[in-house]
């Protein structure tokens, strides 16, 4: 991305960028790298890009970028300011900093690295506390001897808007600075990446026509949405949402959501009659993964597309399976039947 490789330094929800311009400026020998989930934030950051060529930013969660694109001890340093607190108990799960996040963190950022969190949310920052003190591969830089879990002063760069916000509403903040020592703990082992396997397809017969199929959609799925759960993965959901006809009736799309741990893709499964050769010839269908929105061919979209596939097939006794290349198929013929 940045076509040359130097130092990279990541900063995770950067807003509205004033803090992101701040790392980029004062770091030109360092790859500065914004990750971003709103669109508004994104957008807003590329009057910045012209600037400043060590600066890019990334449309993705930080869960997935973390996950997917980074090699271990890649980071150099990583800047966290104000996450989404979450403040509800139930949601407490979705905050960025948690138990089963750190070790992924922990397994990107290089030994030396600097890891730095501010947040005005005090039950967030006790959270942050415990976490981090506990954890053998990361140092308090805070001044010794008191080492305290947080600081309330900024110790390093602007205020971030939040923080000004927070401020001016007489809210204090609290700040963490941790650099990655070179213990290895658990925490900091190689985390599986979410593999991506051939691109899925299933080929059948079936007595019923593409108009037949729709309906028997629409009447038992929508606009109701099914979950299934892959059974020797359980982290694989799935929700069929909508299904759409060509105009002539020829071919299917299901607009699809498929969630494995921190990849979510809302997809389309493409059903299509081929042609027959001969007039007498059986109908027969394929399911494939249609490139709407460019998913990526990973076990939750074989899952998804197996799924949809068995429940296309038992719609008639007469509909059988041509070929296929679905991995998990076997699974979910027996999970099904
Ligand atoms: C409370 S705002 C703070 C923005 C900025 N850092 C500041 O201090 O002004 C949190 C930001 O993090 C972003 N965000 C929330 N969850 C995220 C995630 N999982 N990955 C990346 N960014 C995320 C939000 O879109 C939002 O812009």
């Amino acid at each position: 991305m940045f076509g040359e490789k130097r130092p990279l330094c990541l900063e995770i929800g950067f807003g509205d960028g004033r803090y992101l311009e701040f790392l980029a400026q004062r770091q030109p020998r360092c790859n500065v790298l914004g990750l971003e989930i709103s669109h508004r934030s994104l957008t807003k950051a590329e009057r910045l890009l012209p600037h400043y060529p060590n600066l890019r930013v990334l449309h993705s969660s930080a869960e997935l970028a973390l996950l997917q694109l980074f090699a271990p001890a890649e980071l150099a340093e990583v800047h966290i300011n104000f996450p989404d607190p979450w403040f509800k108990q139930g949601h407490r799960g979705r905050r960025l900093l948690r138990q089963e996040v750190l070790p992924l963190l922990l397994n990107r950022m290089a030994v030396g690295s600097l890891l730095r969190l501010a947040t005005d949310v005090l039950p967030y920052a006790e959270a942050m506390a415990a976490l981090l003190q506990q954890e053998a591969a990361l140092s308090n830089l805070l001044p010794q001897p008191a080492a305290a879990p947080w600081t309330t002063e900024r110790p390093f760069g602007p205020p971030t808007k939040y923080e000004q916000r927070a401020r001016q509403a007489g809210r204090t903040c609290y700040y963490f600075a941790y650099r990655r020592n070179d213990a290895s703990t658990p925490g900091t082992a190689e985390p599986k990446r979410i593999e991506e396997w051939p691109l899925p397809h299933l080929v059948f017969h079936s007595p019923l026509s593409i108009t037949e199929m729709q309906r028997e959609f629409e009447r038992q799925f929508s606009p109701r949405t099914i979950a299934a759960t892959h059974p020797s993965a359980a982290e694989i959901h799935l929700h069929y949402l909508a299904v759409y006809a060509t105009e002539d009736a020829d071919a299917l799309l299901f607009e699809t959501f498929v969630r494995e741990g921190a990849l979510h893709q809302r997809l389309a499964l493409h059903l299509t009659r081929q042609r027959p050769h001969a007039t007498n010839e059986e109908r027969r269908y394929t399911l494939s993964l249609s490139g709407i929105g460019h998913p990526r061919a990973t076990p939750g979209c074989h899952w998804a597309l197996a799924v949809l596939g068995r429940w296309l097939l038992q719609l008639h006794p007469a509909a059988r399976v041509i070929h296929q290349r679905l991995r998990g198929w076997d699974e979910v013929v027996s999970a099904l039947s």
